[in-house]
C-alpha cells in the first residue's frame, strides 16, 4: 500500500534513505568501510572502455556515472540512449564492458542494445531491479539495486538505486586502476553512507518545496540547468517535471545556454539552478546571472554556502546539505523529484498513472 501517503511516488521519494542505506549495506563491508561488490567477470584494470545503454530516467543514471567513471577511475565511457544506440551499428572496442541499467529489466530497446553488445564481444554487465528479468537472465553478471517495488510510473527509488550502484562500481573501477589508495576507499565509502541520513535532511525541507512548485505549476515552460554530473540531473529533472504535471519542460548544460535556449528567457520562464557549490559553480552561476539579467525567474538549489555567494537575487531557493562529488547527484535528486512531484500536485494531475505512459515499456 501507500503508507501514509496520497501517492505511491510520494512513498517511494520518502523510501529512498532506508533503500538506499540498504543497497549500500549490500555491497560495502560496514565493519571497515571497505568495497564489497560480488566478483565480476571483468578486470577493470585493462579495460579499453565502458558503454552504458538505458532509456529515460535509467539513462541519466548512466549519464552521471560517466562522470564519476572518468573522473575518479580515468577510465573513457560513452553512453547513449538504446533506442539510437542499437541502430546505429557502432564499432566496439576489444577488452569492453556494456553496462545497461534497467529497473524493470523488460525495456526492448535497452535488450535489444544488450544483445548487439554480445555479438560485438562486449562483457555484459546489467544494473536491474527486477533479478527475474530478461536483462538480467541474458547479462555475464547483474548488480542488483535493492529499491524494492517500484508502482509509481516515474522512477524516482530506483533512480537513486541505480546511481548508488554505479557510484560503487566507479569506485571499484578506480581502486582496480591504482587511482584510489585504501585511505581514499574507505572515506569514500563513508561519505556514501552518510548519504541517507542527508536524504533525510533534504526530505525535511518538503513544505518549502511544496510552497515553490505552488508558483512552478503555473508556468507553461520550465527550463533545468546544471554542469557536470548535474547535467543529466537537470535532464532528469525536465522529463519528471513533464512526465507527471505536463508542463514543458527541458533540461539544459548551463554552457550551452548562450548556444540558443537563452532566447526562450523571459519574467514567464521559470529556471531552476542545480549548482552544487563544489562542482563548477562559479561556472553555473555565471550563467545564472544571464538569465536573471534577462528578467528569468530563477529557482536556486544549492547548499549554504552556494546560496549565500548567490541566492540573493533567486526567486526561490532550496538548500540541501554540503555534499561532494560523488555524492551530490544523490542529494540533489531529491529536491528535483519533490519539485516534480508537488507541481503535478498542484496541477491535479494523475501523479502516479500519468497519461499516455506505461511502467514498463516492451515495445519498440
Ligand atoms: C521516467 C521513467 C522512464 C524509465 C524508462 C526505462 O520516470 O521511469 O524514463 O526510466 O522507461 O525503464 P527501465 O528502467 O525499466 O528500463
Amino acid at each position: 500500500g501507500k503508507g501514509n501517503h496520497r501517492h505511491f511516488m510520494a512513498k517511494e521519494i520518502f523510501e529512498q534513505p532506508e533503500v538506499i542505506g540498504h543497497t549500500l549495506t549490500e555491497y560495502i563491508d560496514t565493519m571497515d568501510n571497505r568495497l564489497a561488490l560480488p566478483s565480476l567477470p571483468v578486470d577493470f584494470s585493462t579495460l579499453s572502455r565502458v558503454t552504458i545503454v538505458a532509456c529515460g530516467t535509467a539513462s541519466y543514471a548512466g549519464h552521471v556515472a560517466k562522470y564519476w567513471f572518468e573522473q575518479l577511475a580515468r577510465l573513457p565511457v560513452e553512453i547513449d540512449i538504446a533506442s539510437e544506440f542499437r541502430y546505429r551499428e557502432a564499432p566496439m572496442p576489444a577488452n569492453g564492458l556494456a553496462v545497461f541499467v534497467s529497473q524493470s529489466g523488460e525495456t526492448a530497446d535497452t535488450l535489444a542494445a544488450l544483445r548487439y553488445c554480445r555479438e560485438q564481444g562486449q562483457k555484459i554487465l546489467s544494473i536491474v531491479n527486477v533479478t527475474e528479468s530478461s536483462i538480467a537472465r541474458e547479462s555475464d553478471a547483474i548488480v542488483p539495486t535493492y529499491a524494492g517495488p517500484e508502482i509509481g510510473v516515474a522512477s524516482t527509488k530506483a533512480f537513486t538505486c541505480q546511481l548508488t550502484v554505479l557510484a560503487l562500481l566507479a569506485l571499484e573501477a578506480a581502486k582496480a586502476r591504482g587511482h584510489l589508495n585504501k585511505a581514499e576507499e574507505r572515506l569514500s565509502v563513508r561519505r556514501l553512507m552518510e548519504v541517507p541520513r542527508l536524504m533525510s535532511d533534504v526530505l525535511a525541507h518538503d513544505d518549502l518545496i511544496q510552497a515553490i512548485a505552488h508558483n512552478l505549476s503555473k508556468a507553461r515552460d520550465v527550463l533545468y540547468l546544471g554542469r557536470g554530473p548535474m547535467y543529466p540531473m537537470a535532464l532528469e529533472g525536465a522529463l519528471k517535471l513533464k512526465e507527471i504535471s505536463y508542463i514543458h519542460a527541458e533540461g539544459y548544460a548551463a554552457g550551452e545556454l548562450k548556444h540558443g535556449p537563452v532566447a526562450l528567457v523571459d519574467e514567464n520562464v521559470p529556471v531552476v539552478v542545480i549548482a552544487p557549490s563544489t562542482v563548477l559553480f562559479d561556472k553555473t552561476v555565471s550563467n545564472m546571472q544571464v538569465v536573471m539579467a534577462r528578467g528569468g525567474r530563477v529557482i536556486l538549489i544549492s547548499d549554504k554556502k552556494g546560496i549565500g555567494a548567490a541566492g540573493k537575487d533567486a526567486v526561490a531557493v532550496i538548500e540541501v546539505p554540503e555534499c561532494d562529488r560523488l555524492t551530490a547527484p544523490l542529494i540533489y535528486s531529491l529536491p528535483v523529484q519533490l519539485l516534480a512531484y508537488h507541481t503535478a500536485l498542484a496541477k491535479g494531475t494523475d501523479v502516479d498513472q500519468p497519461r499516455n505512459l506505461a511502467k514498463s515499456v516492451t515495445v519498440e
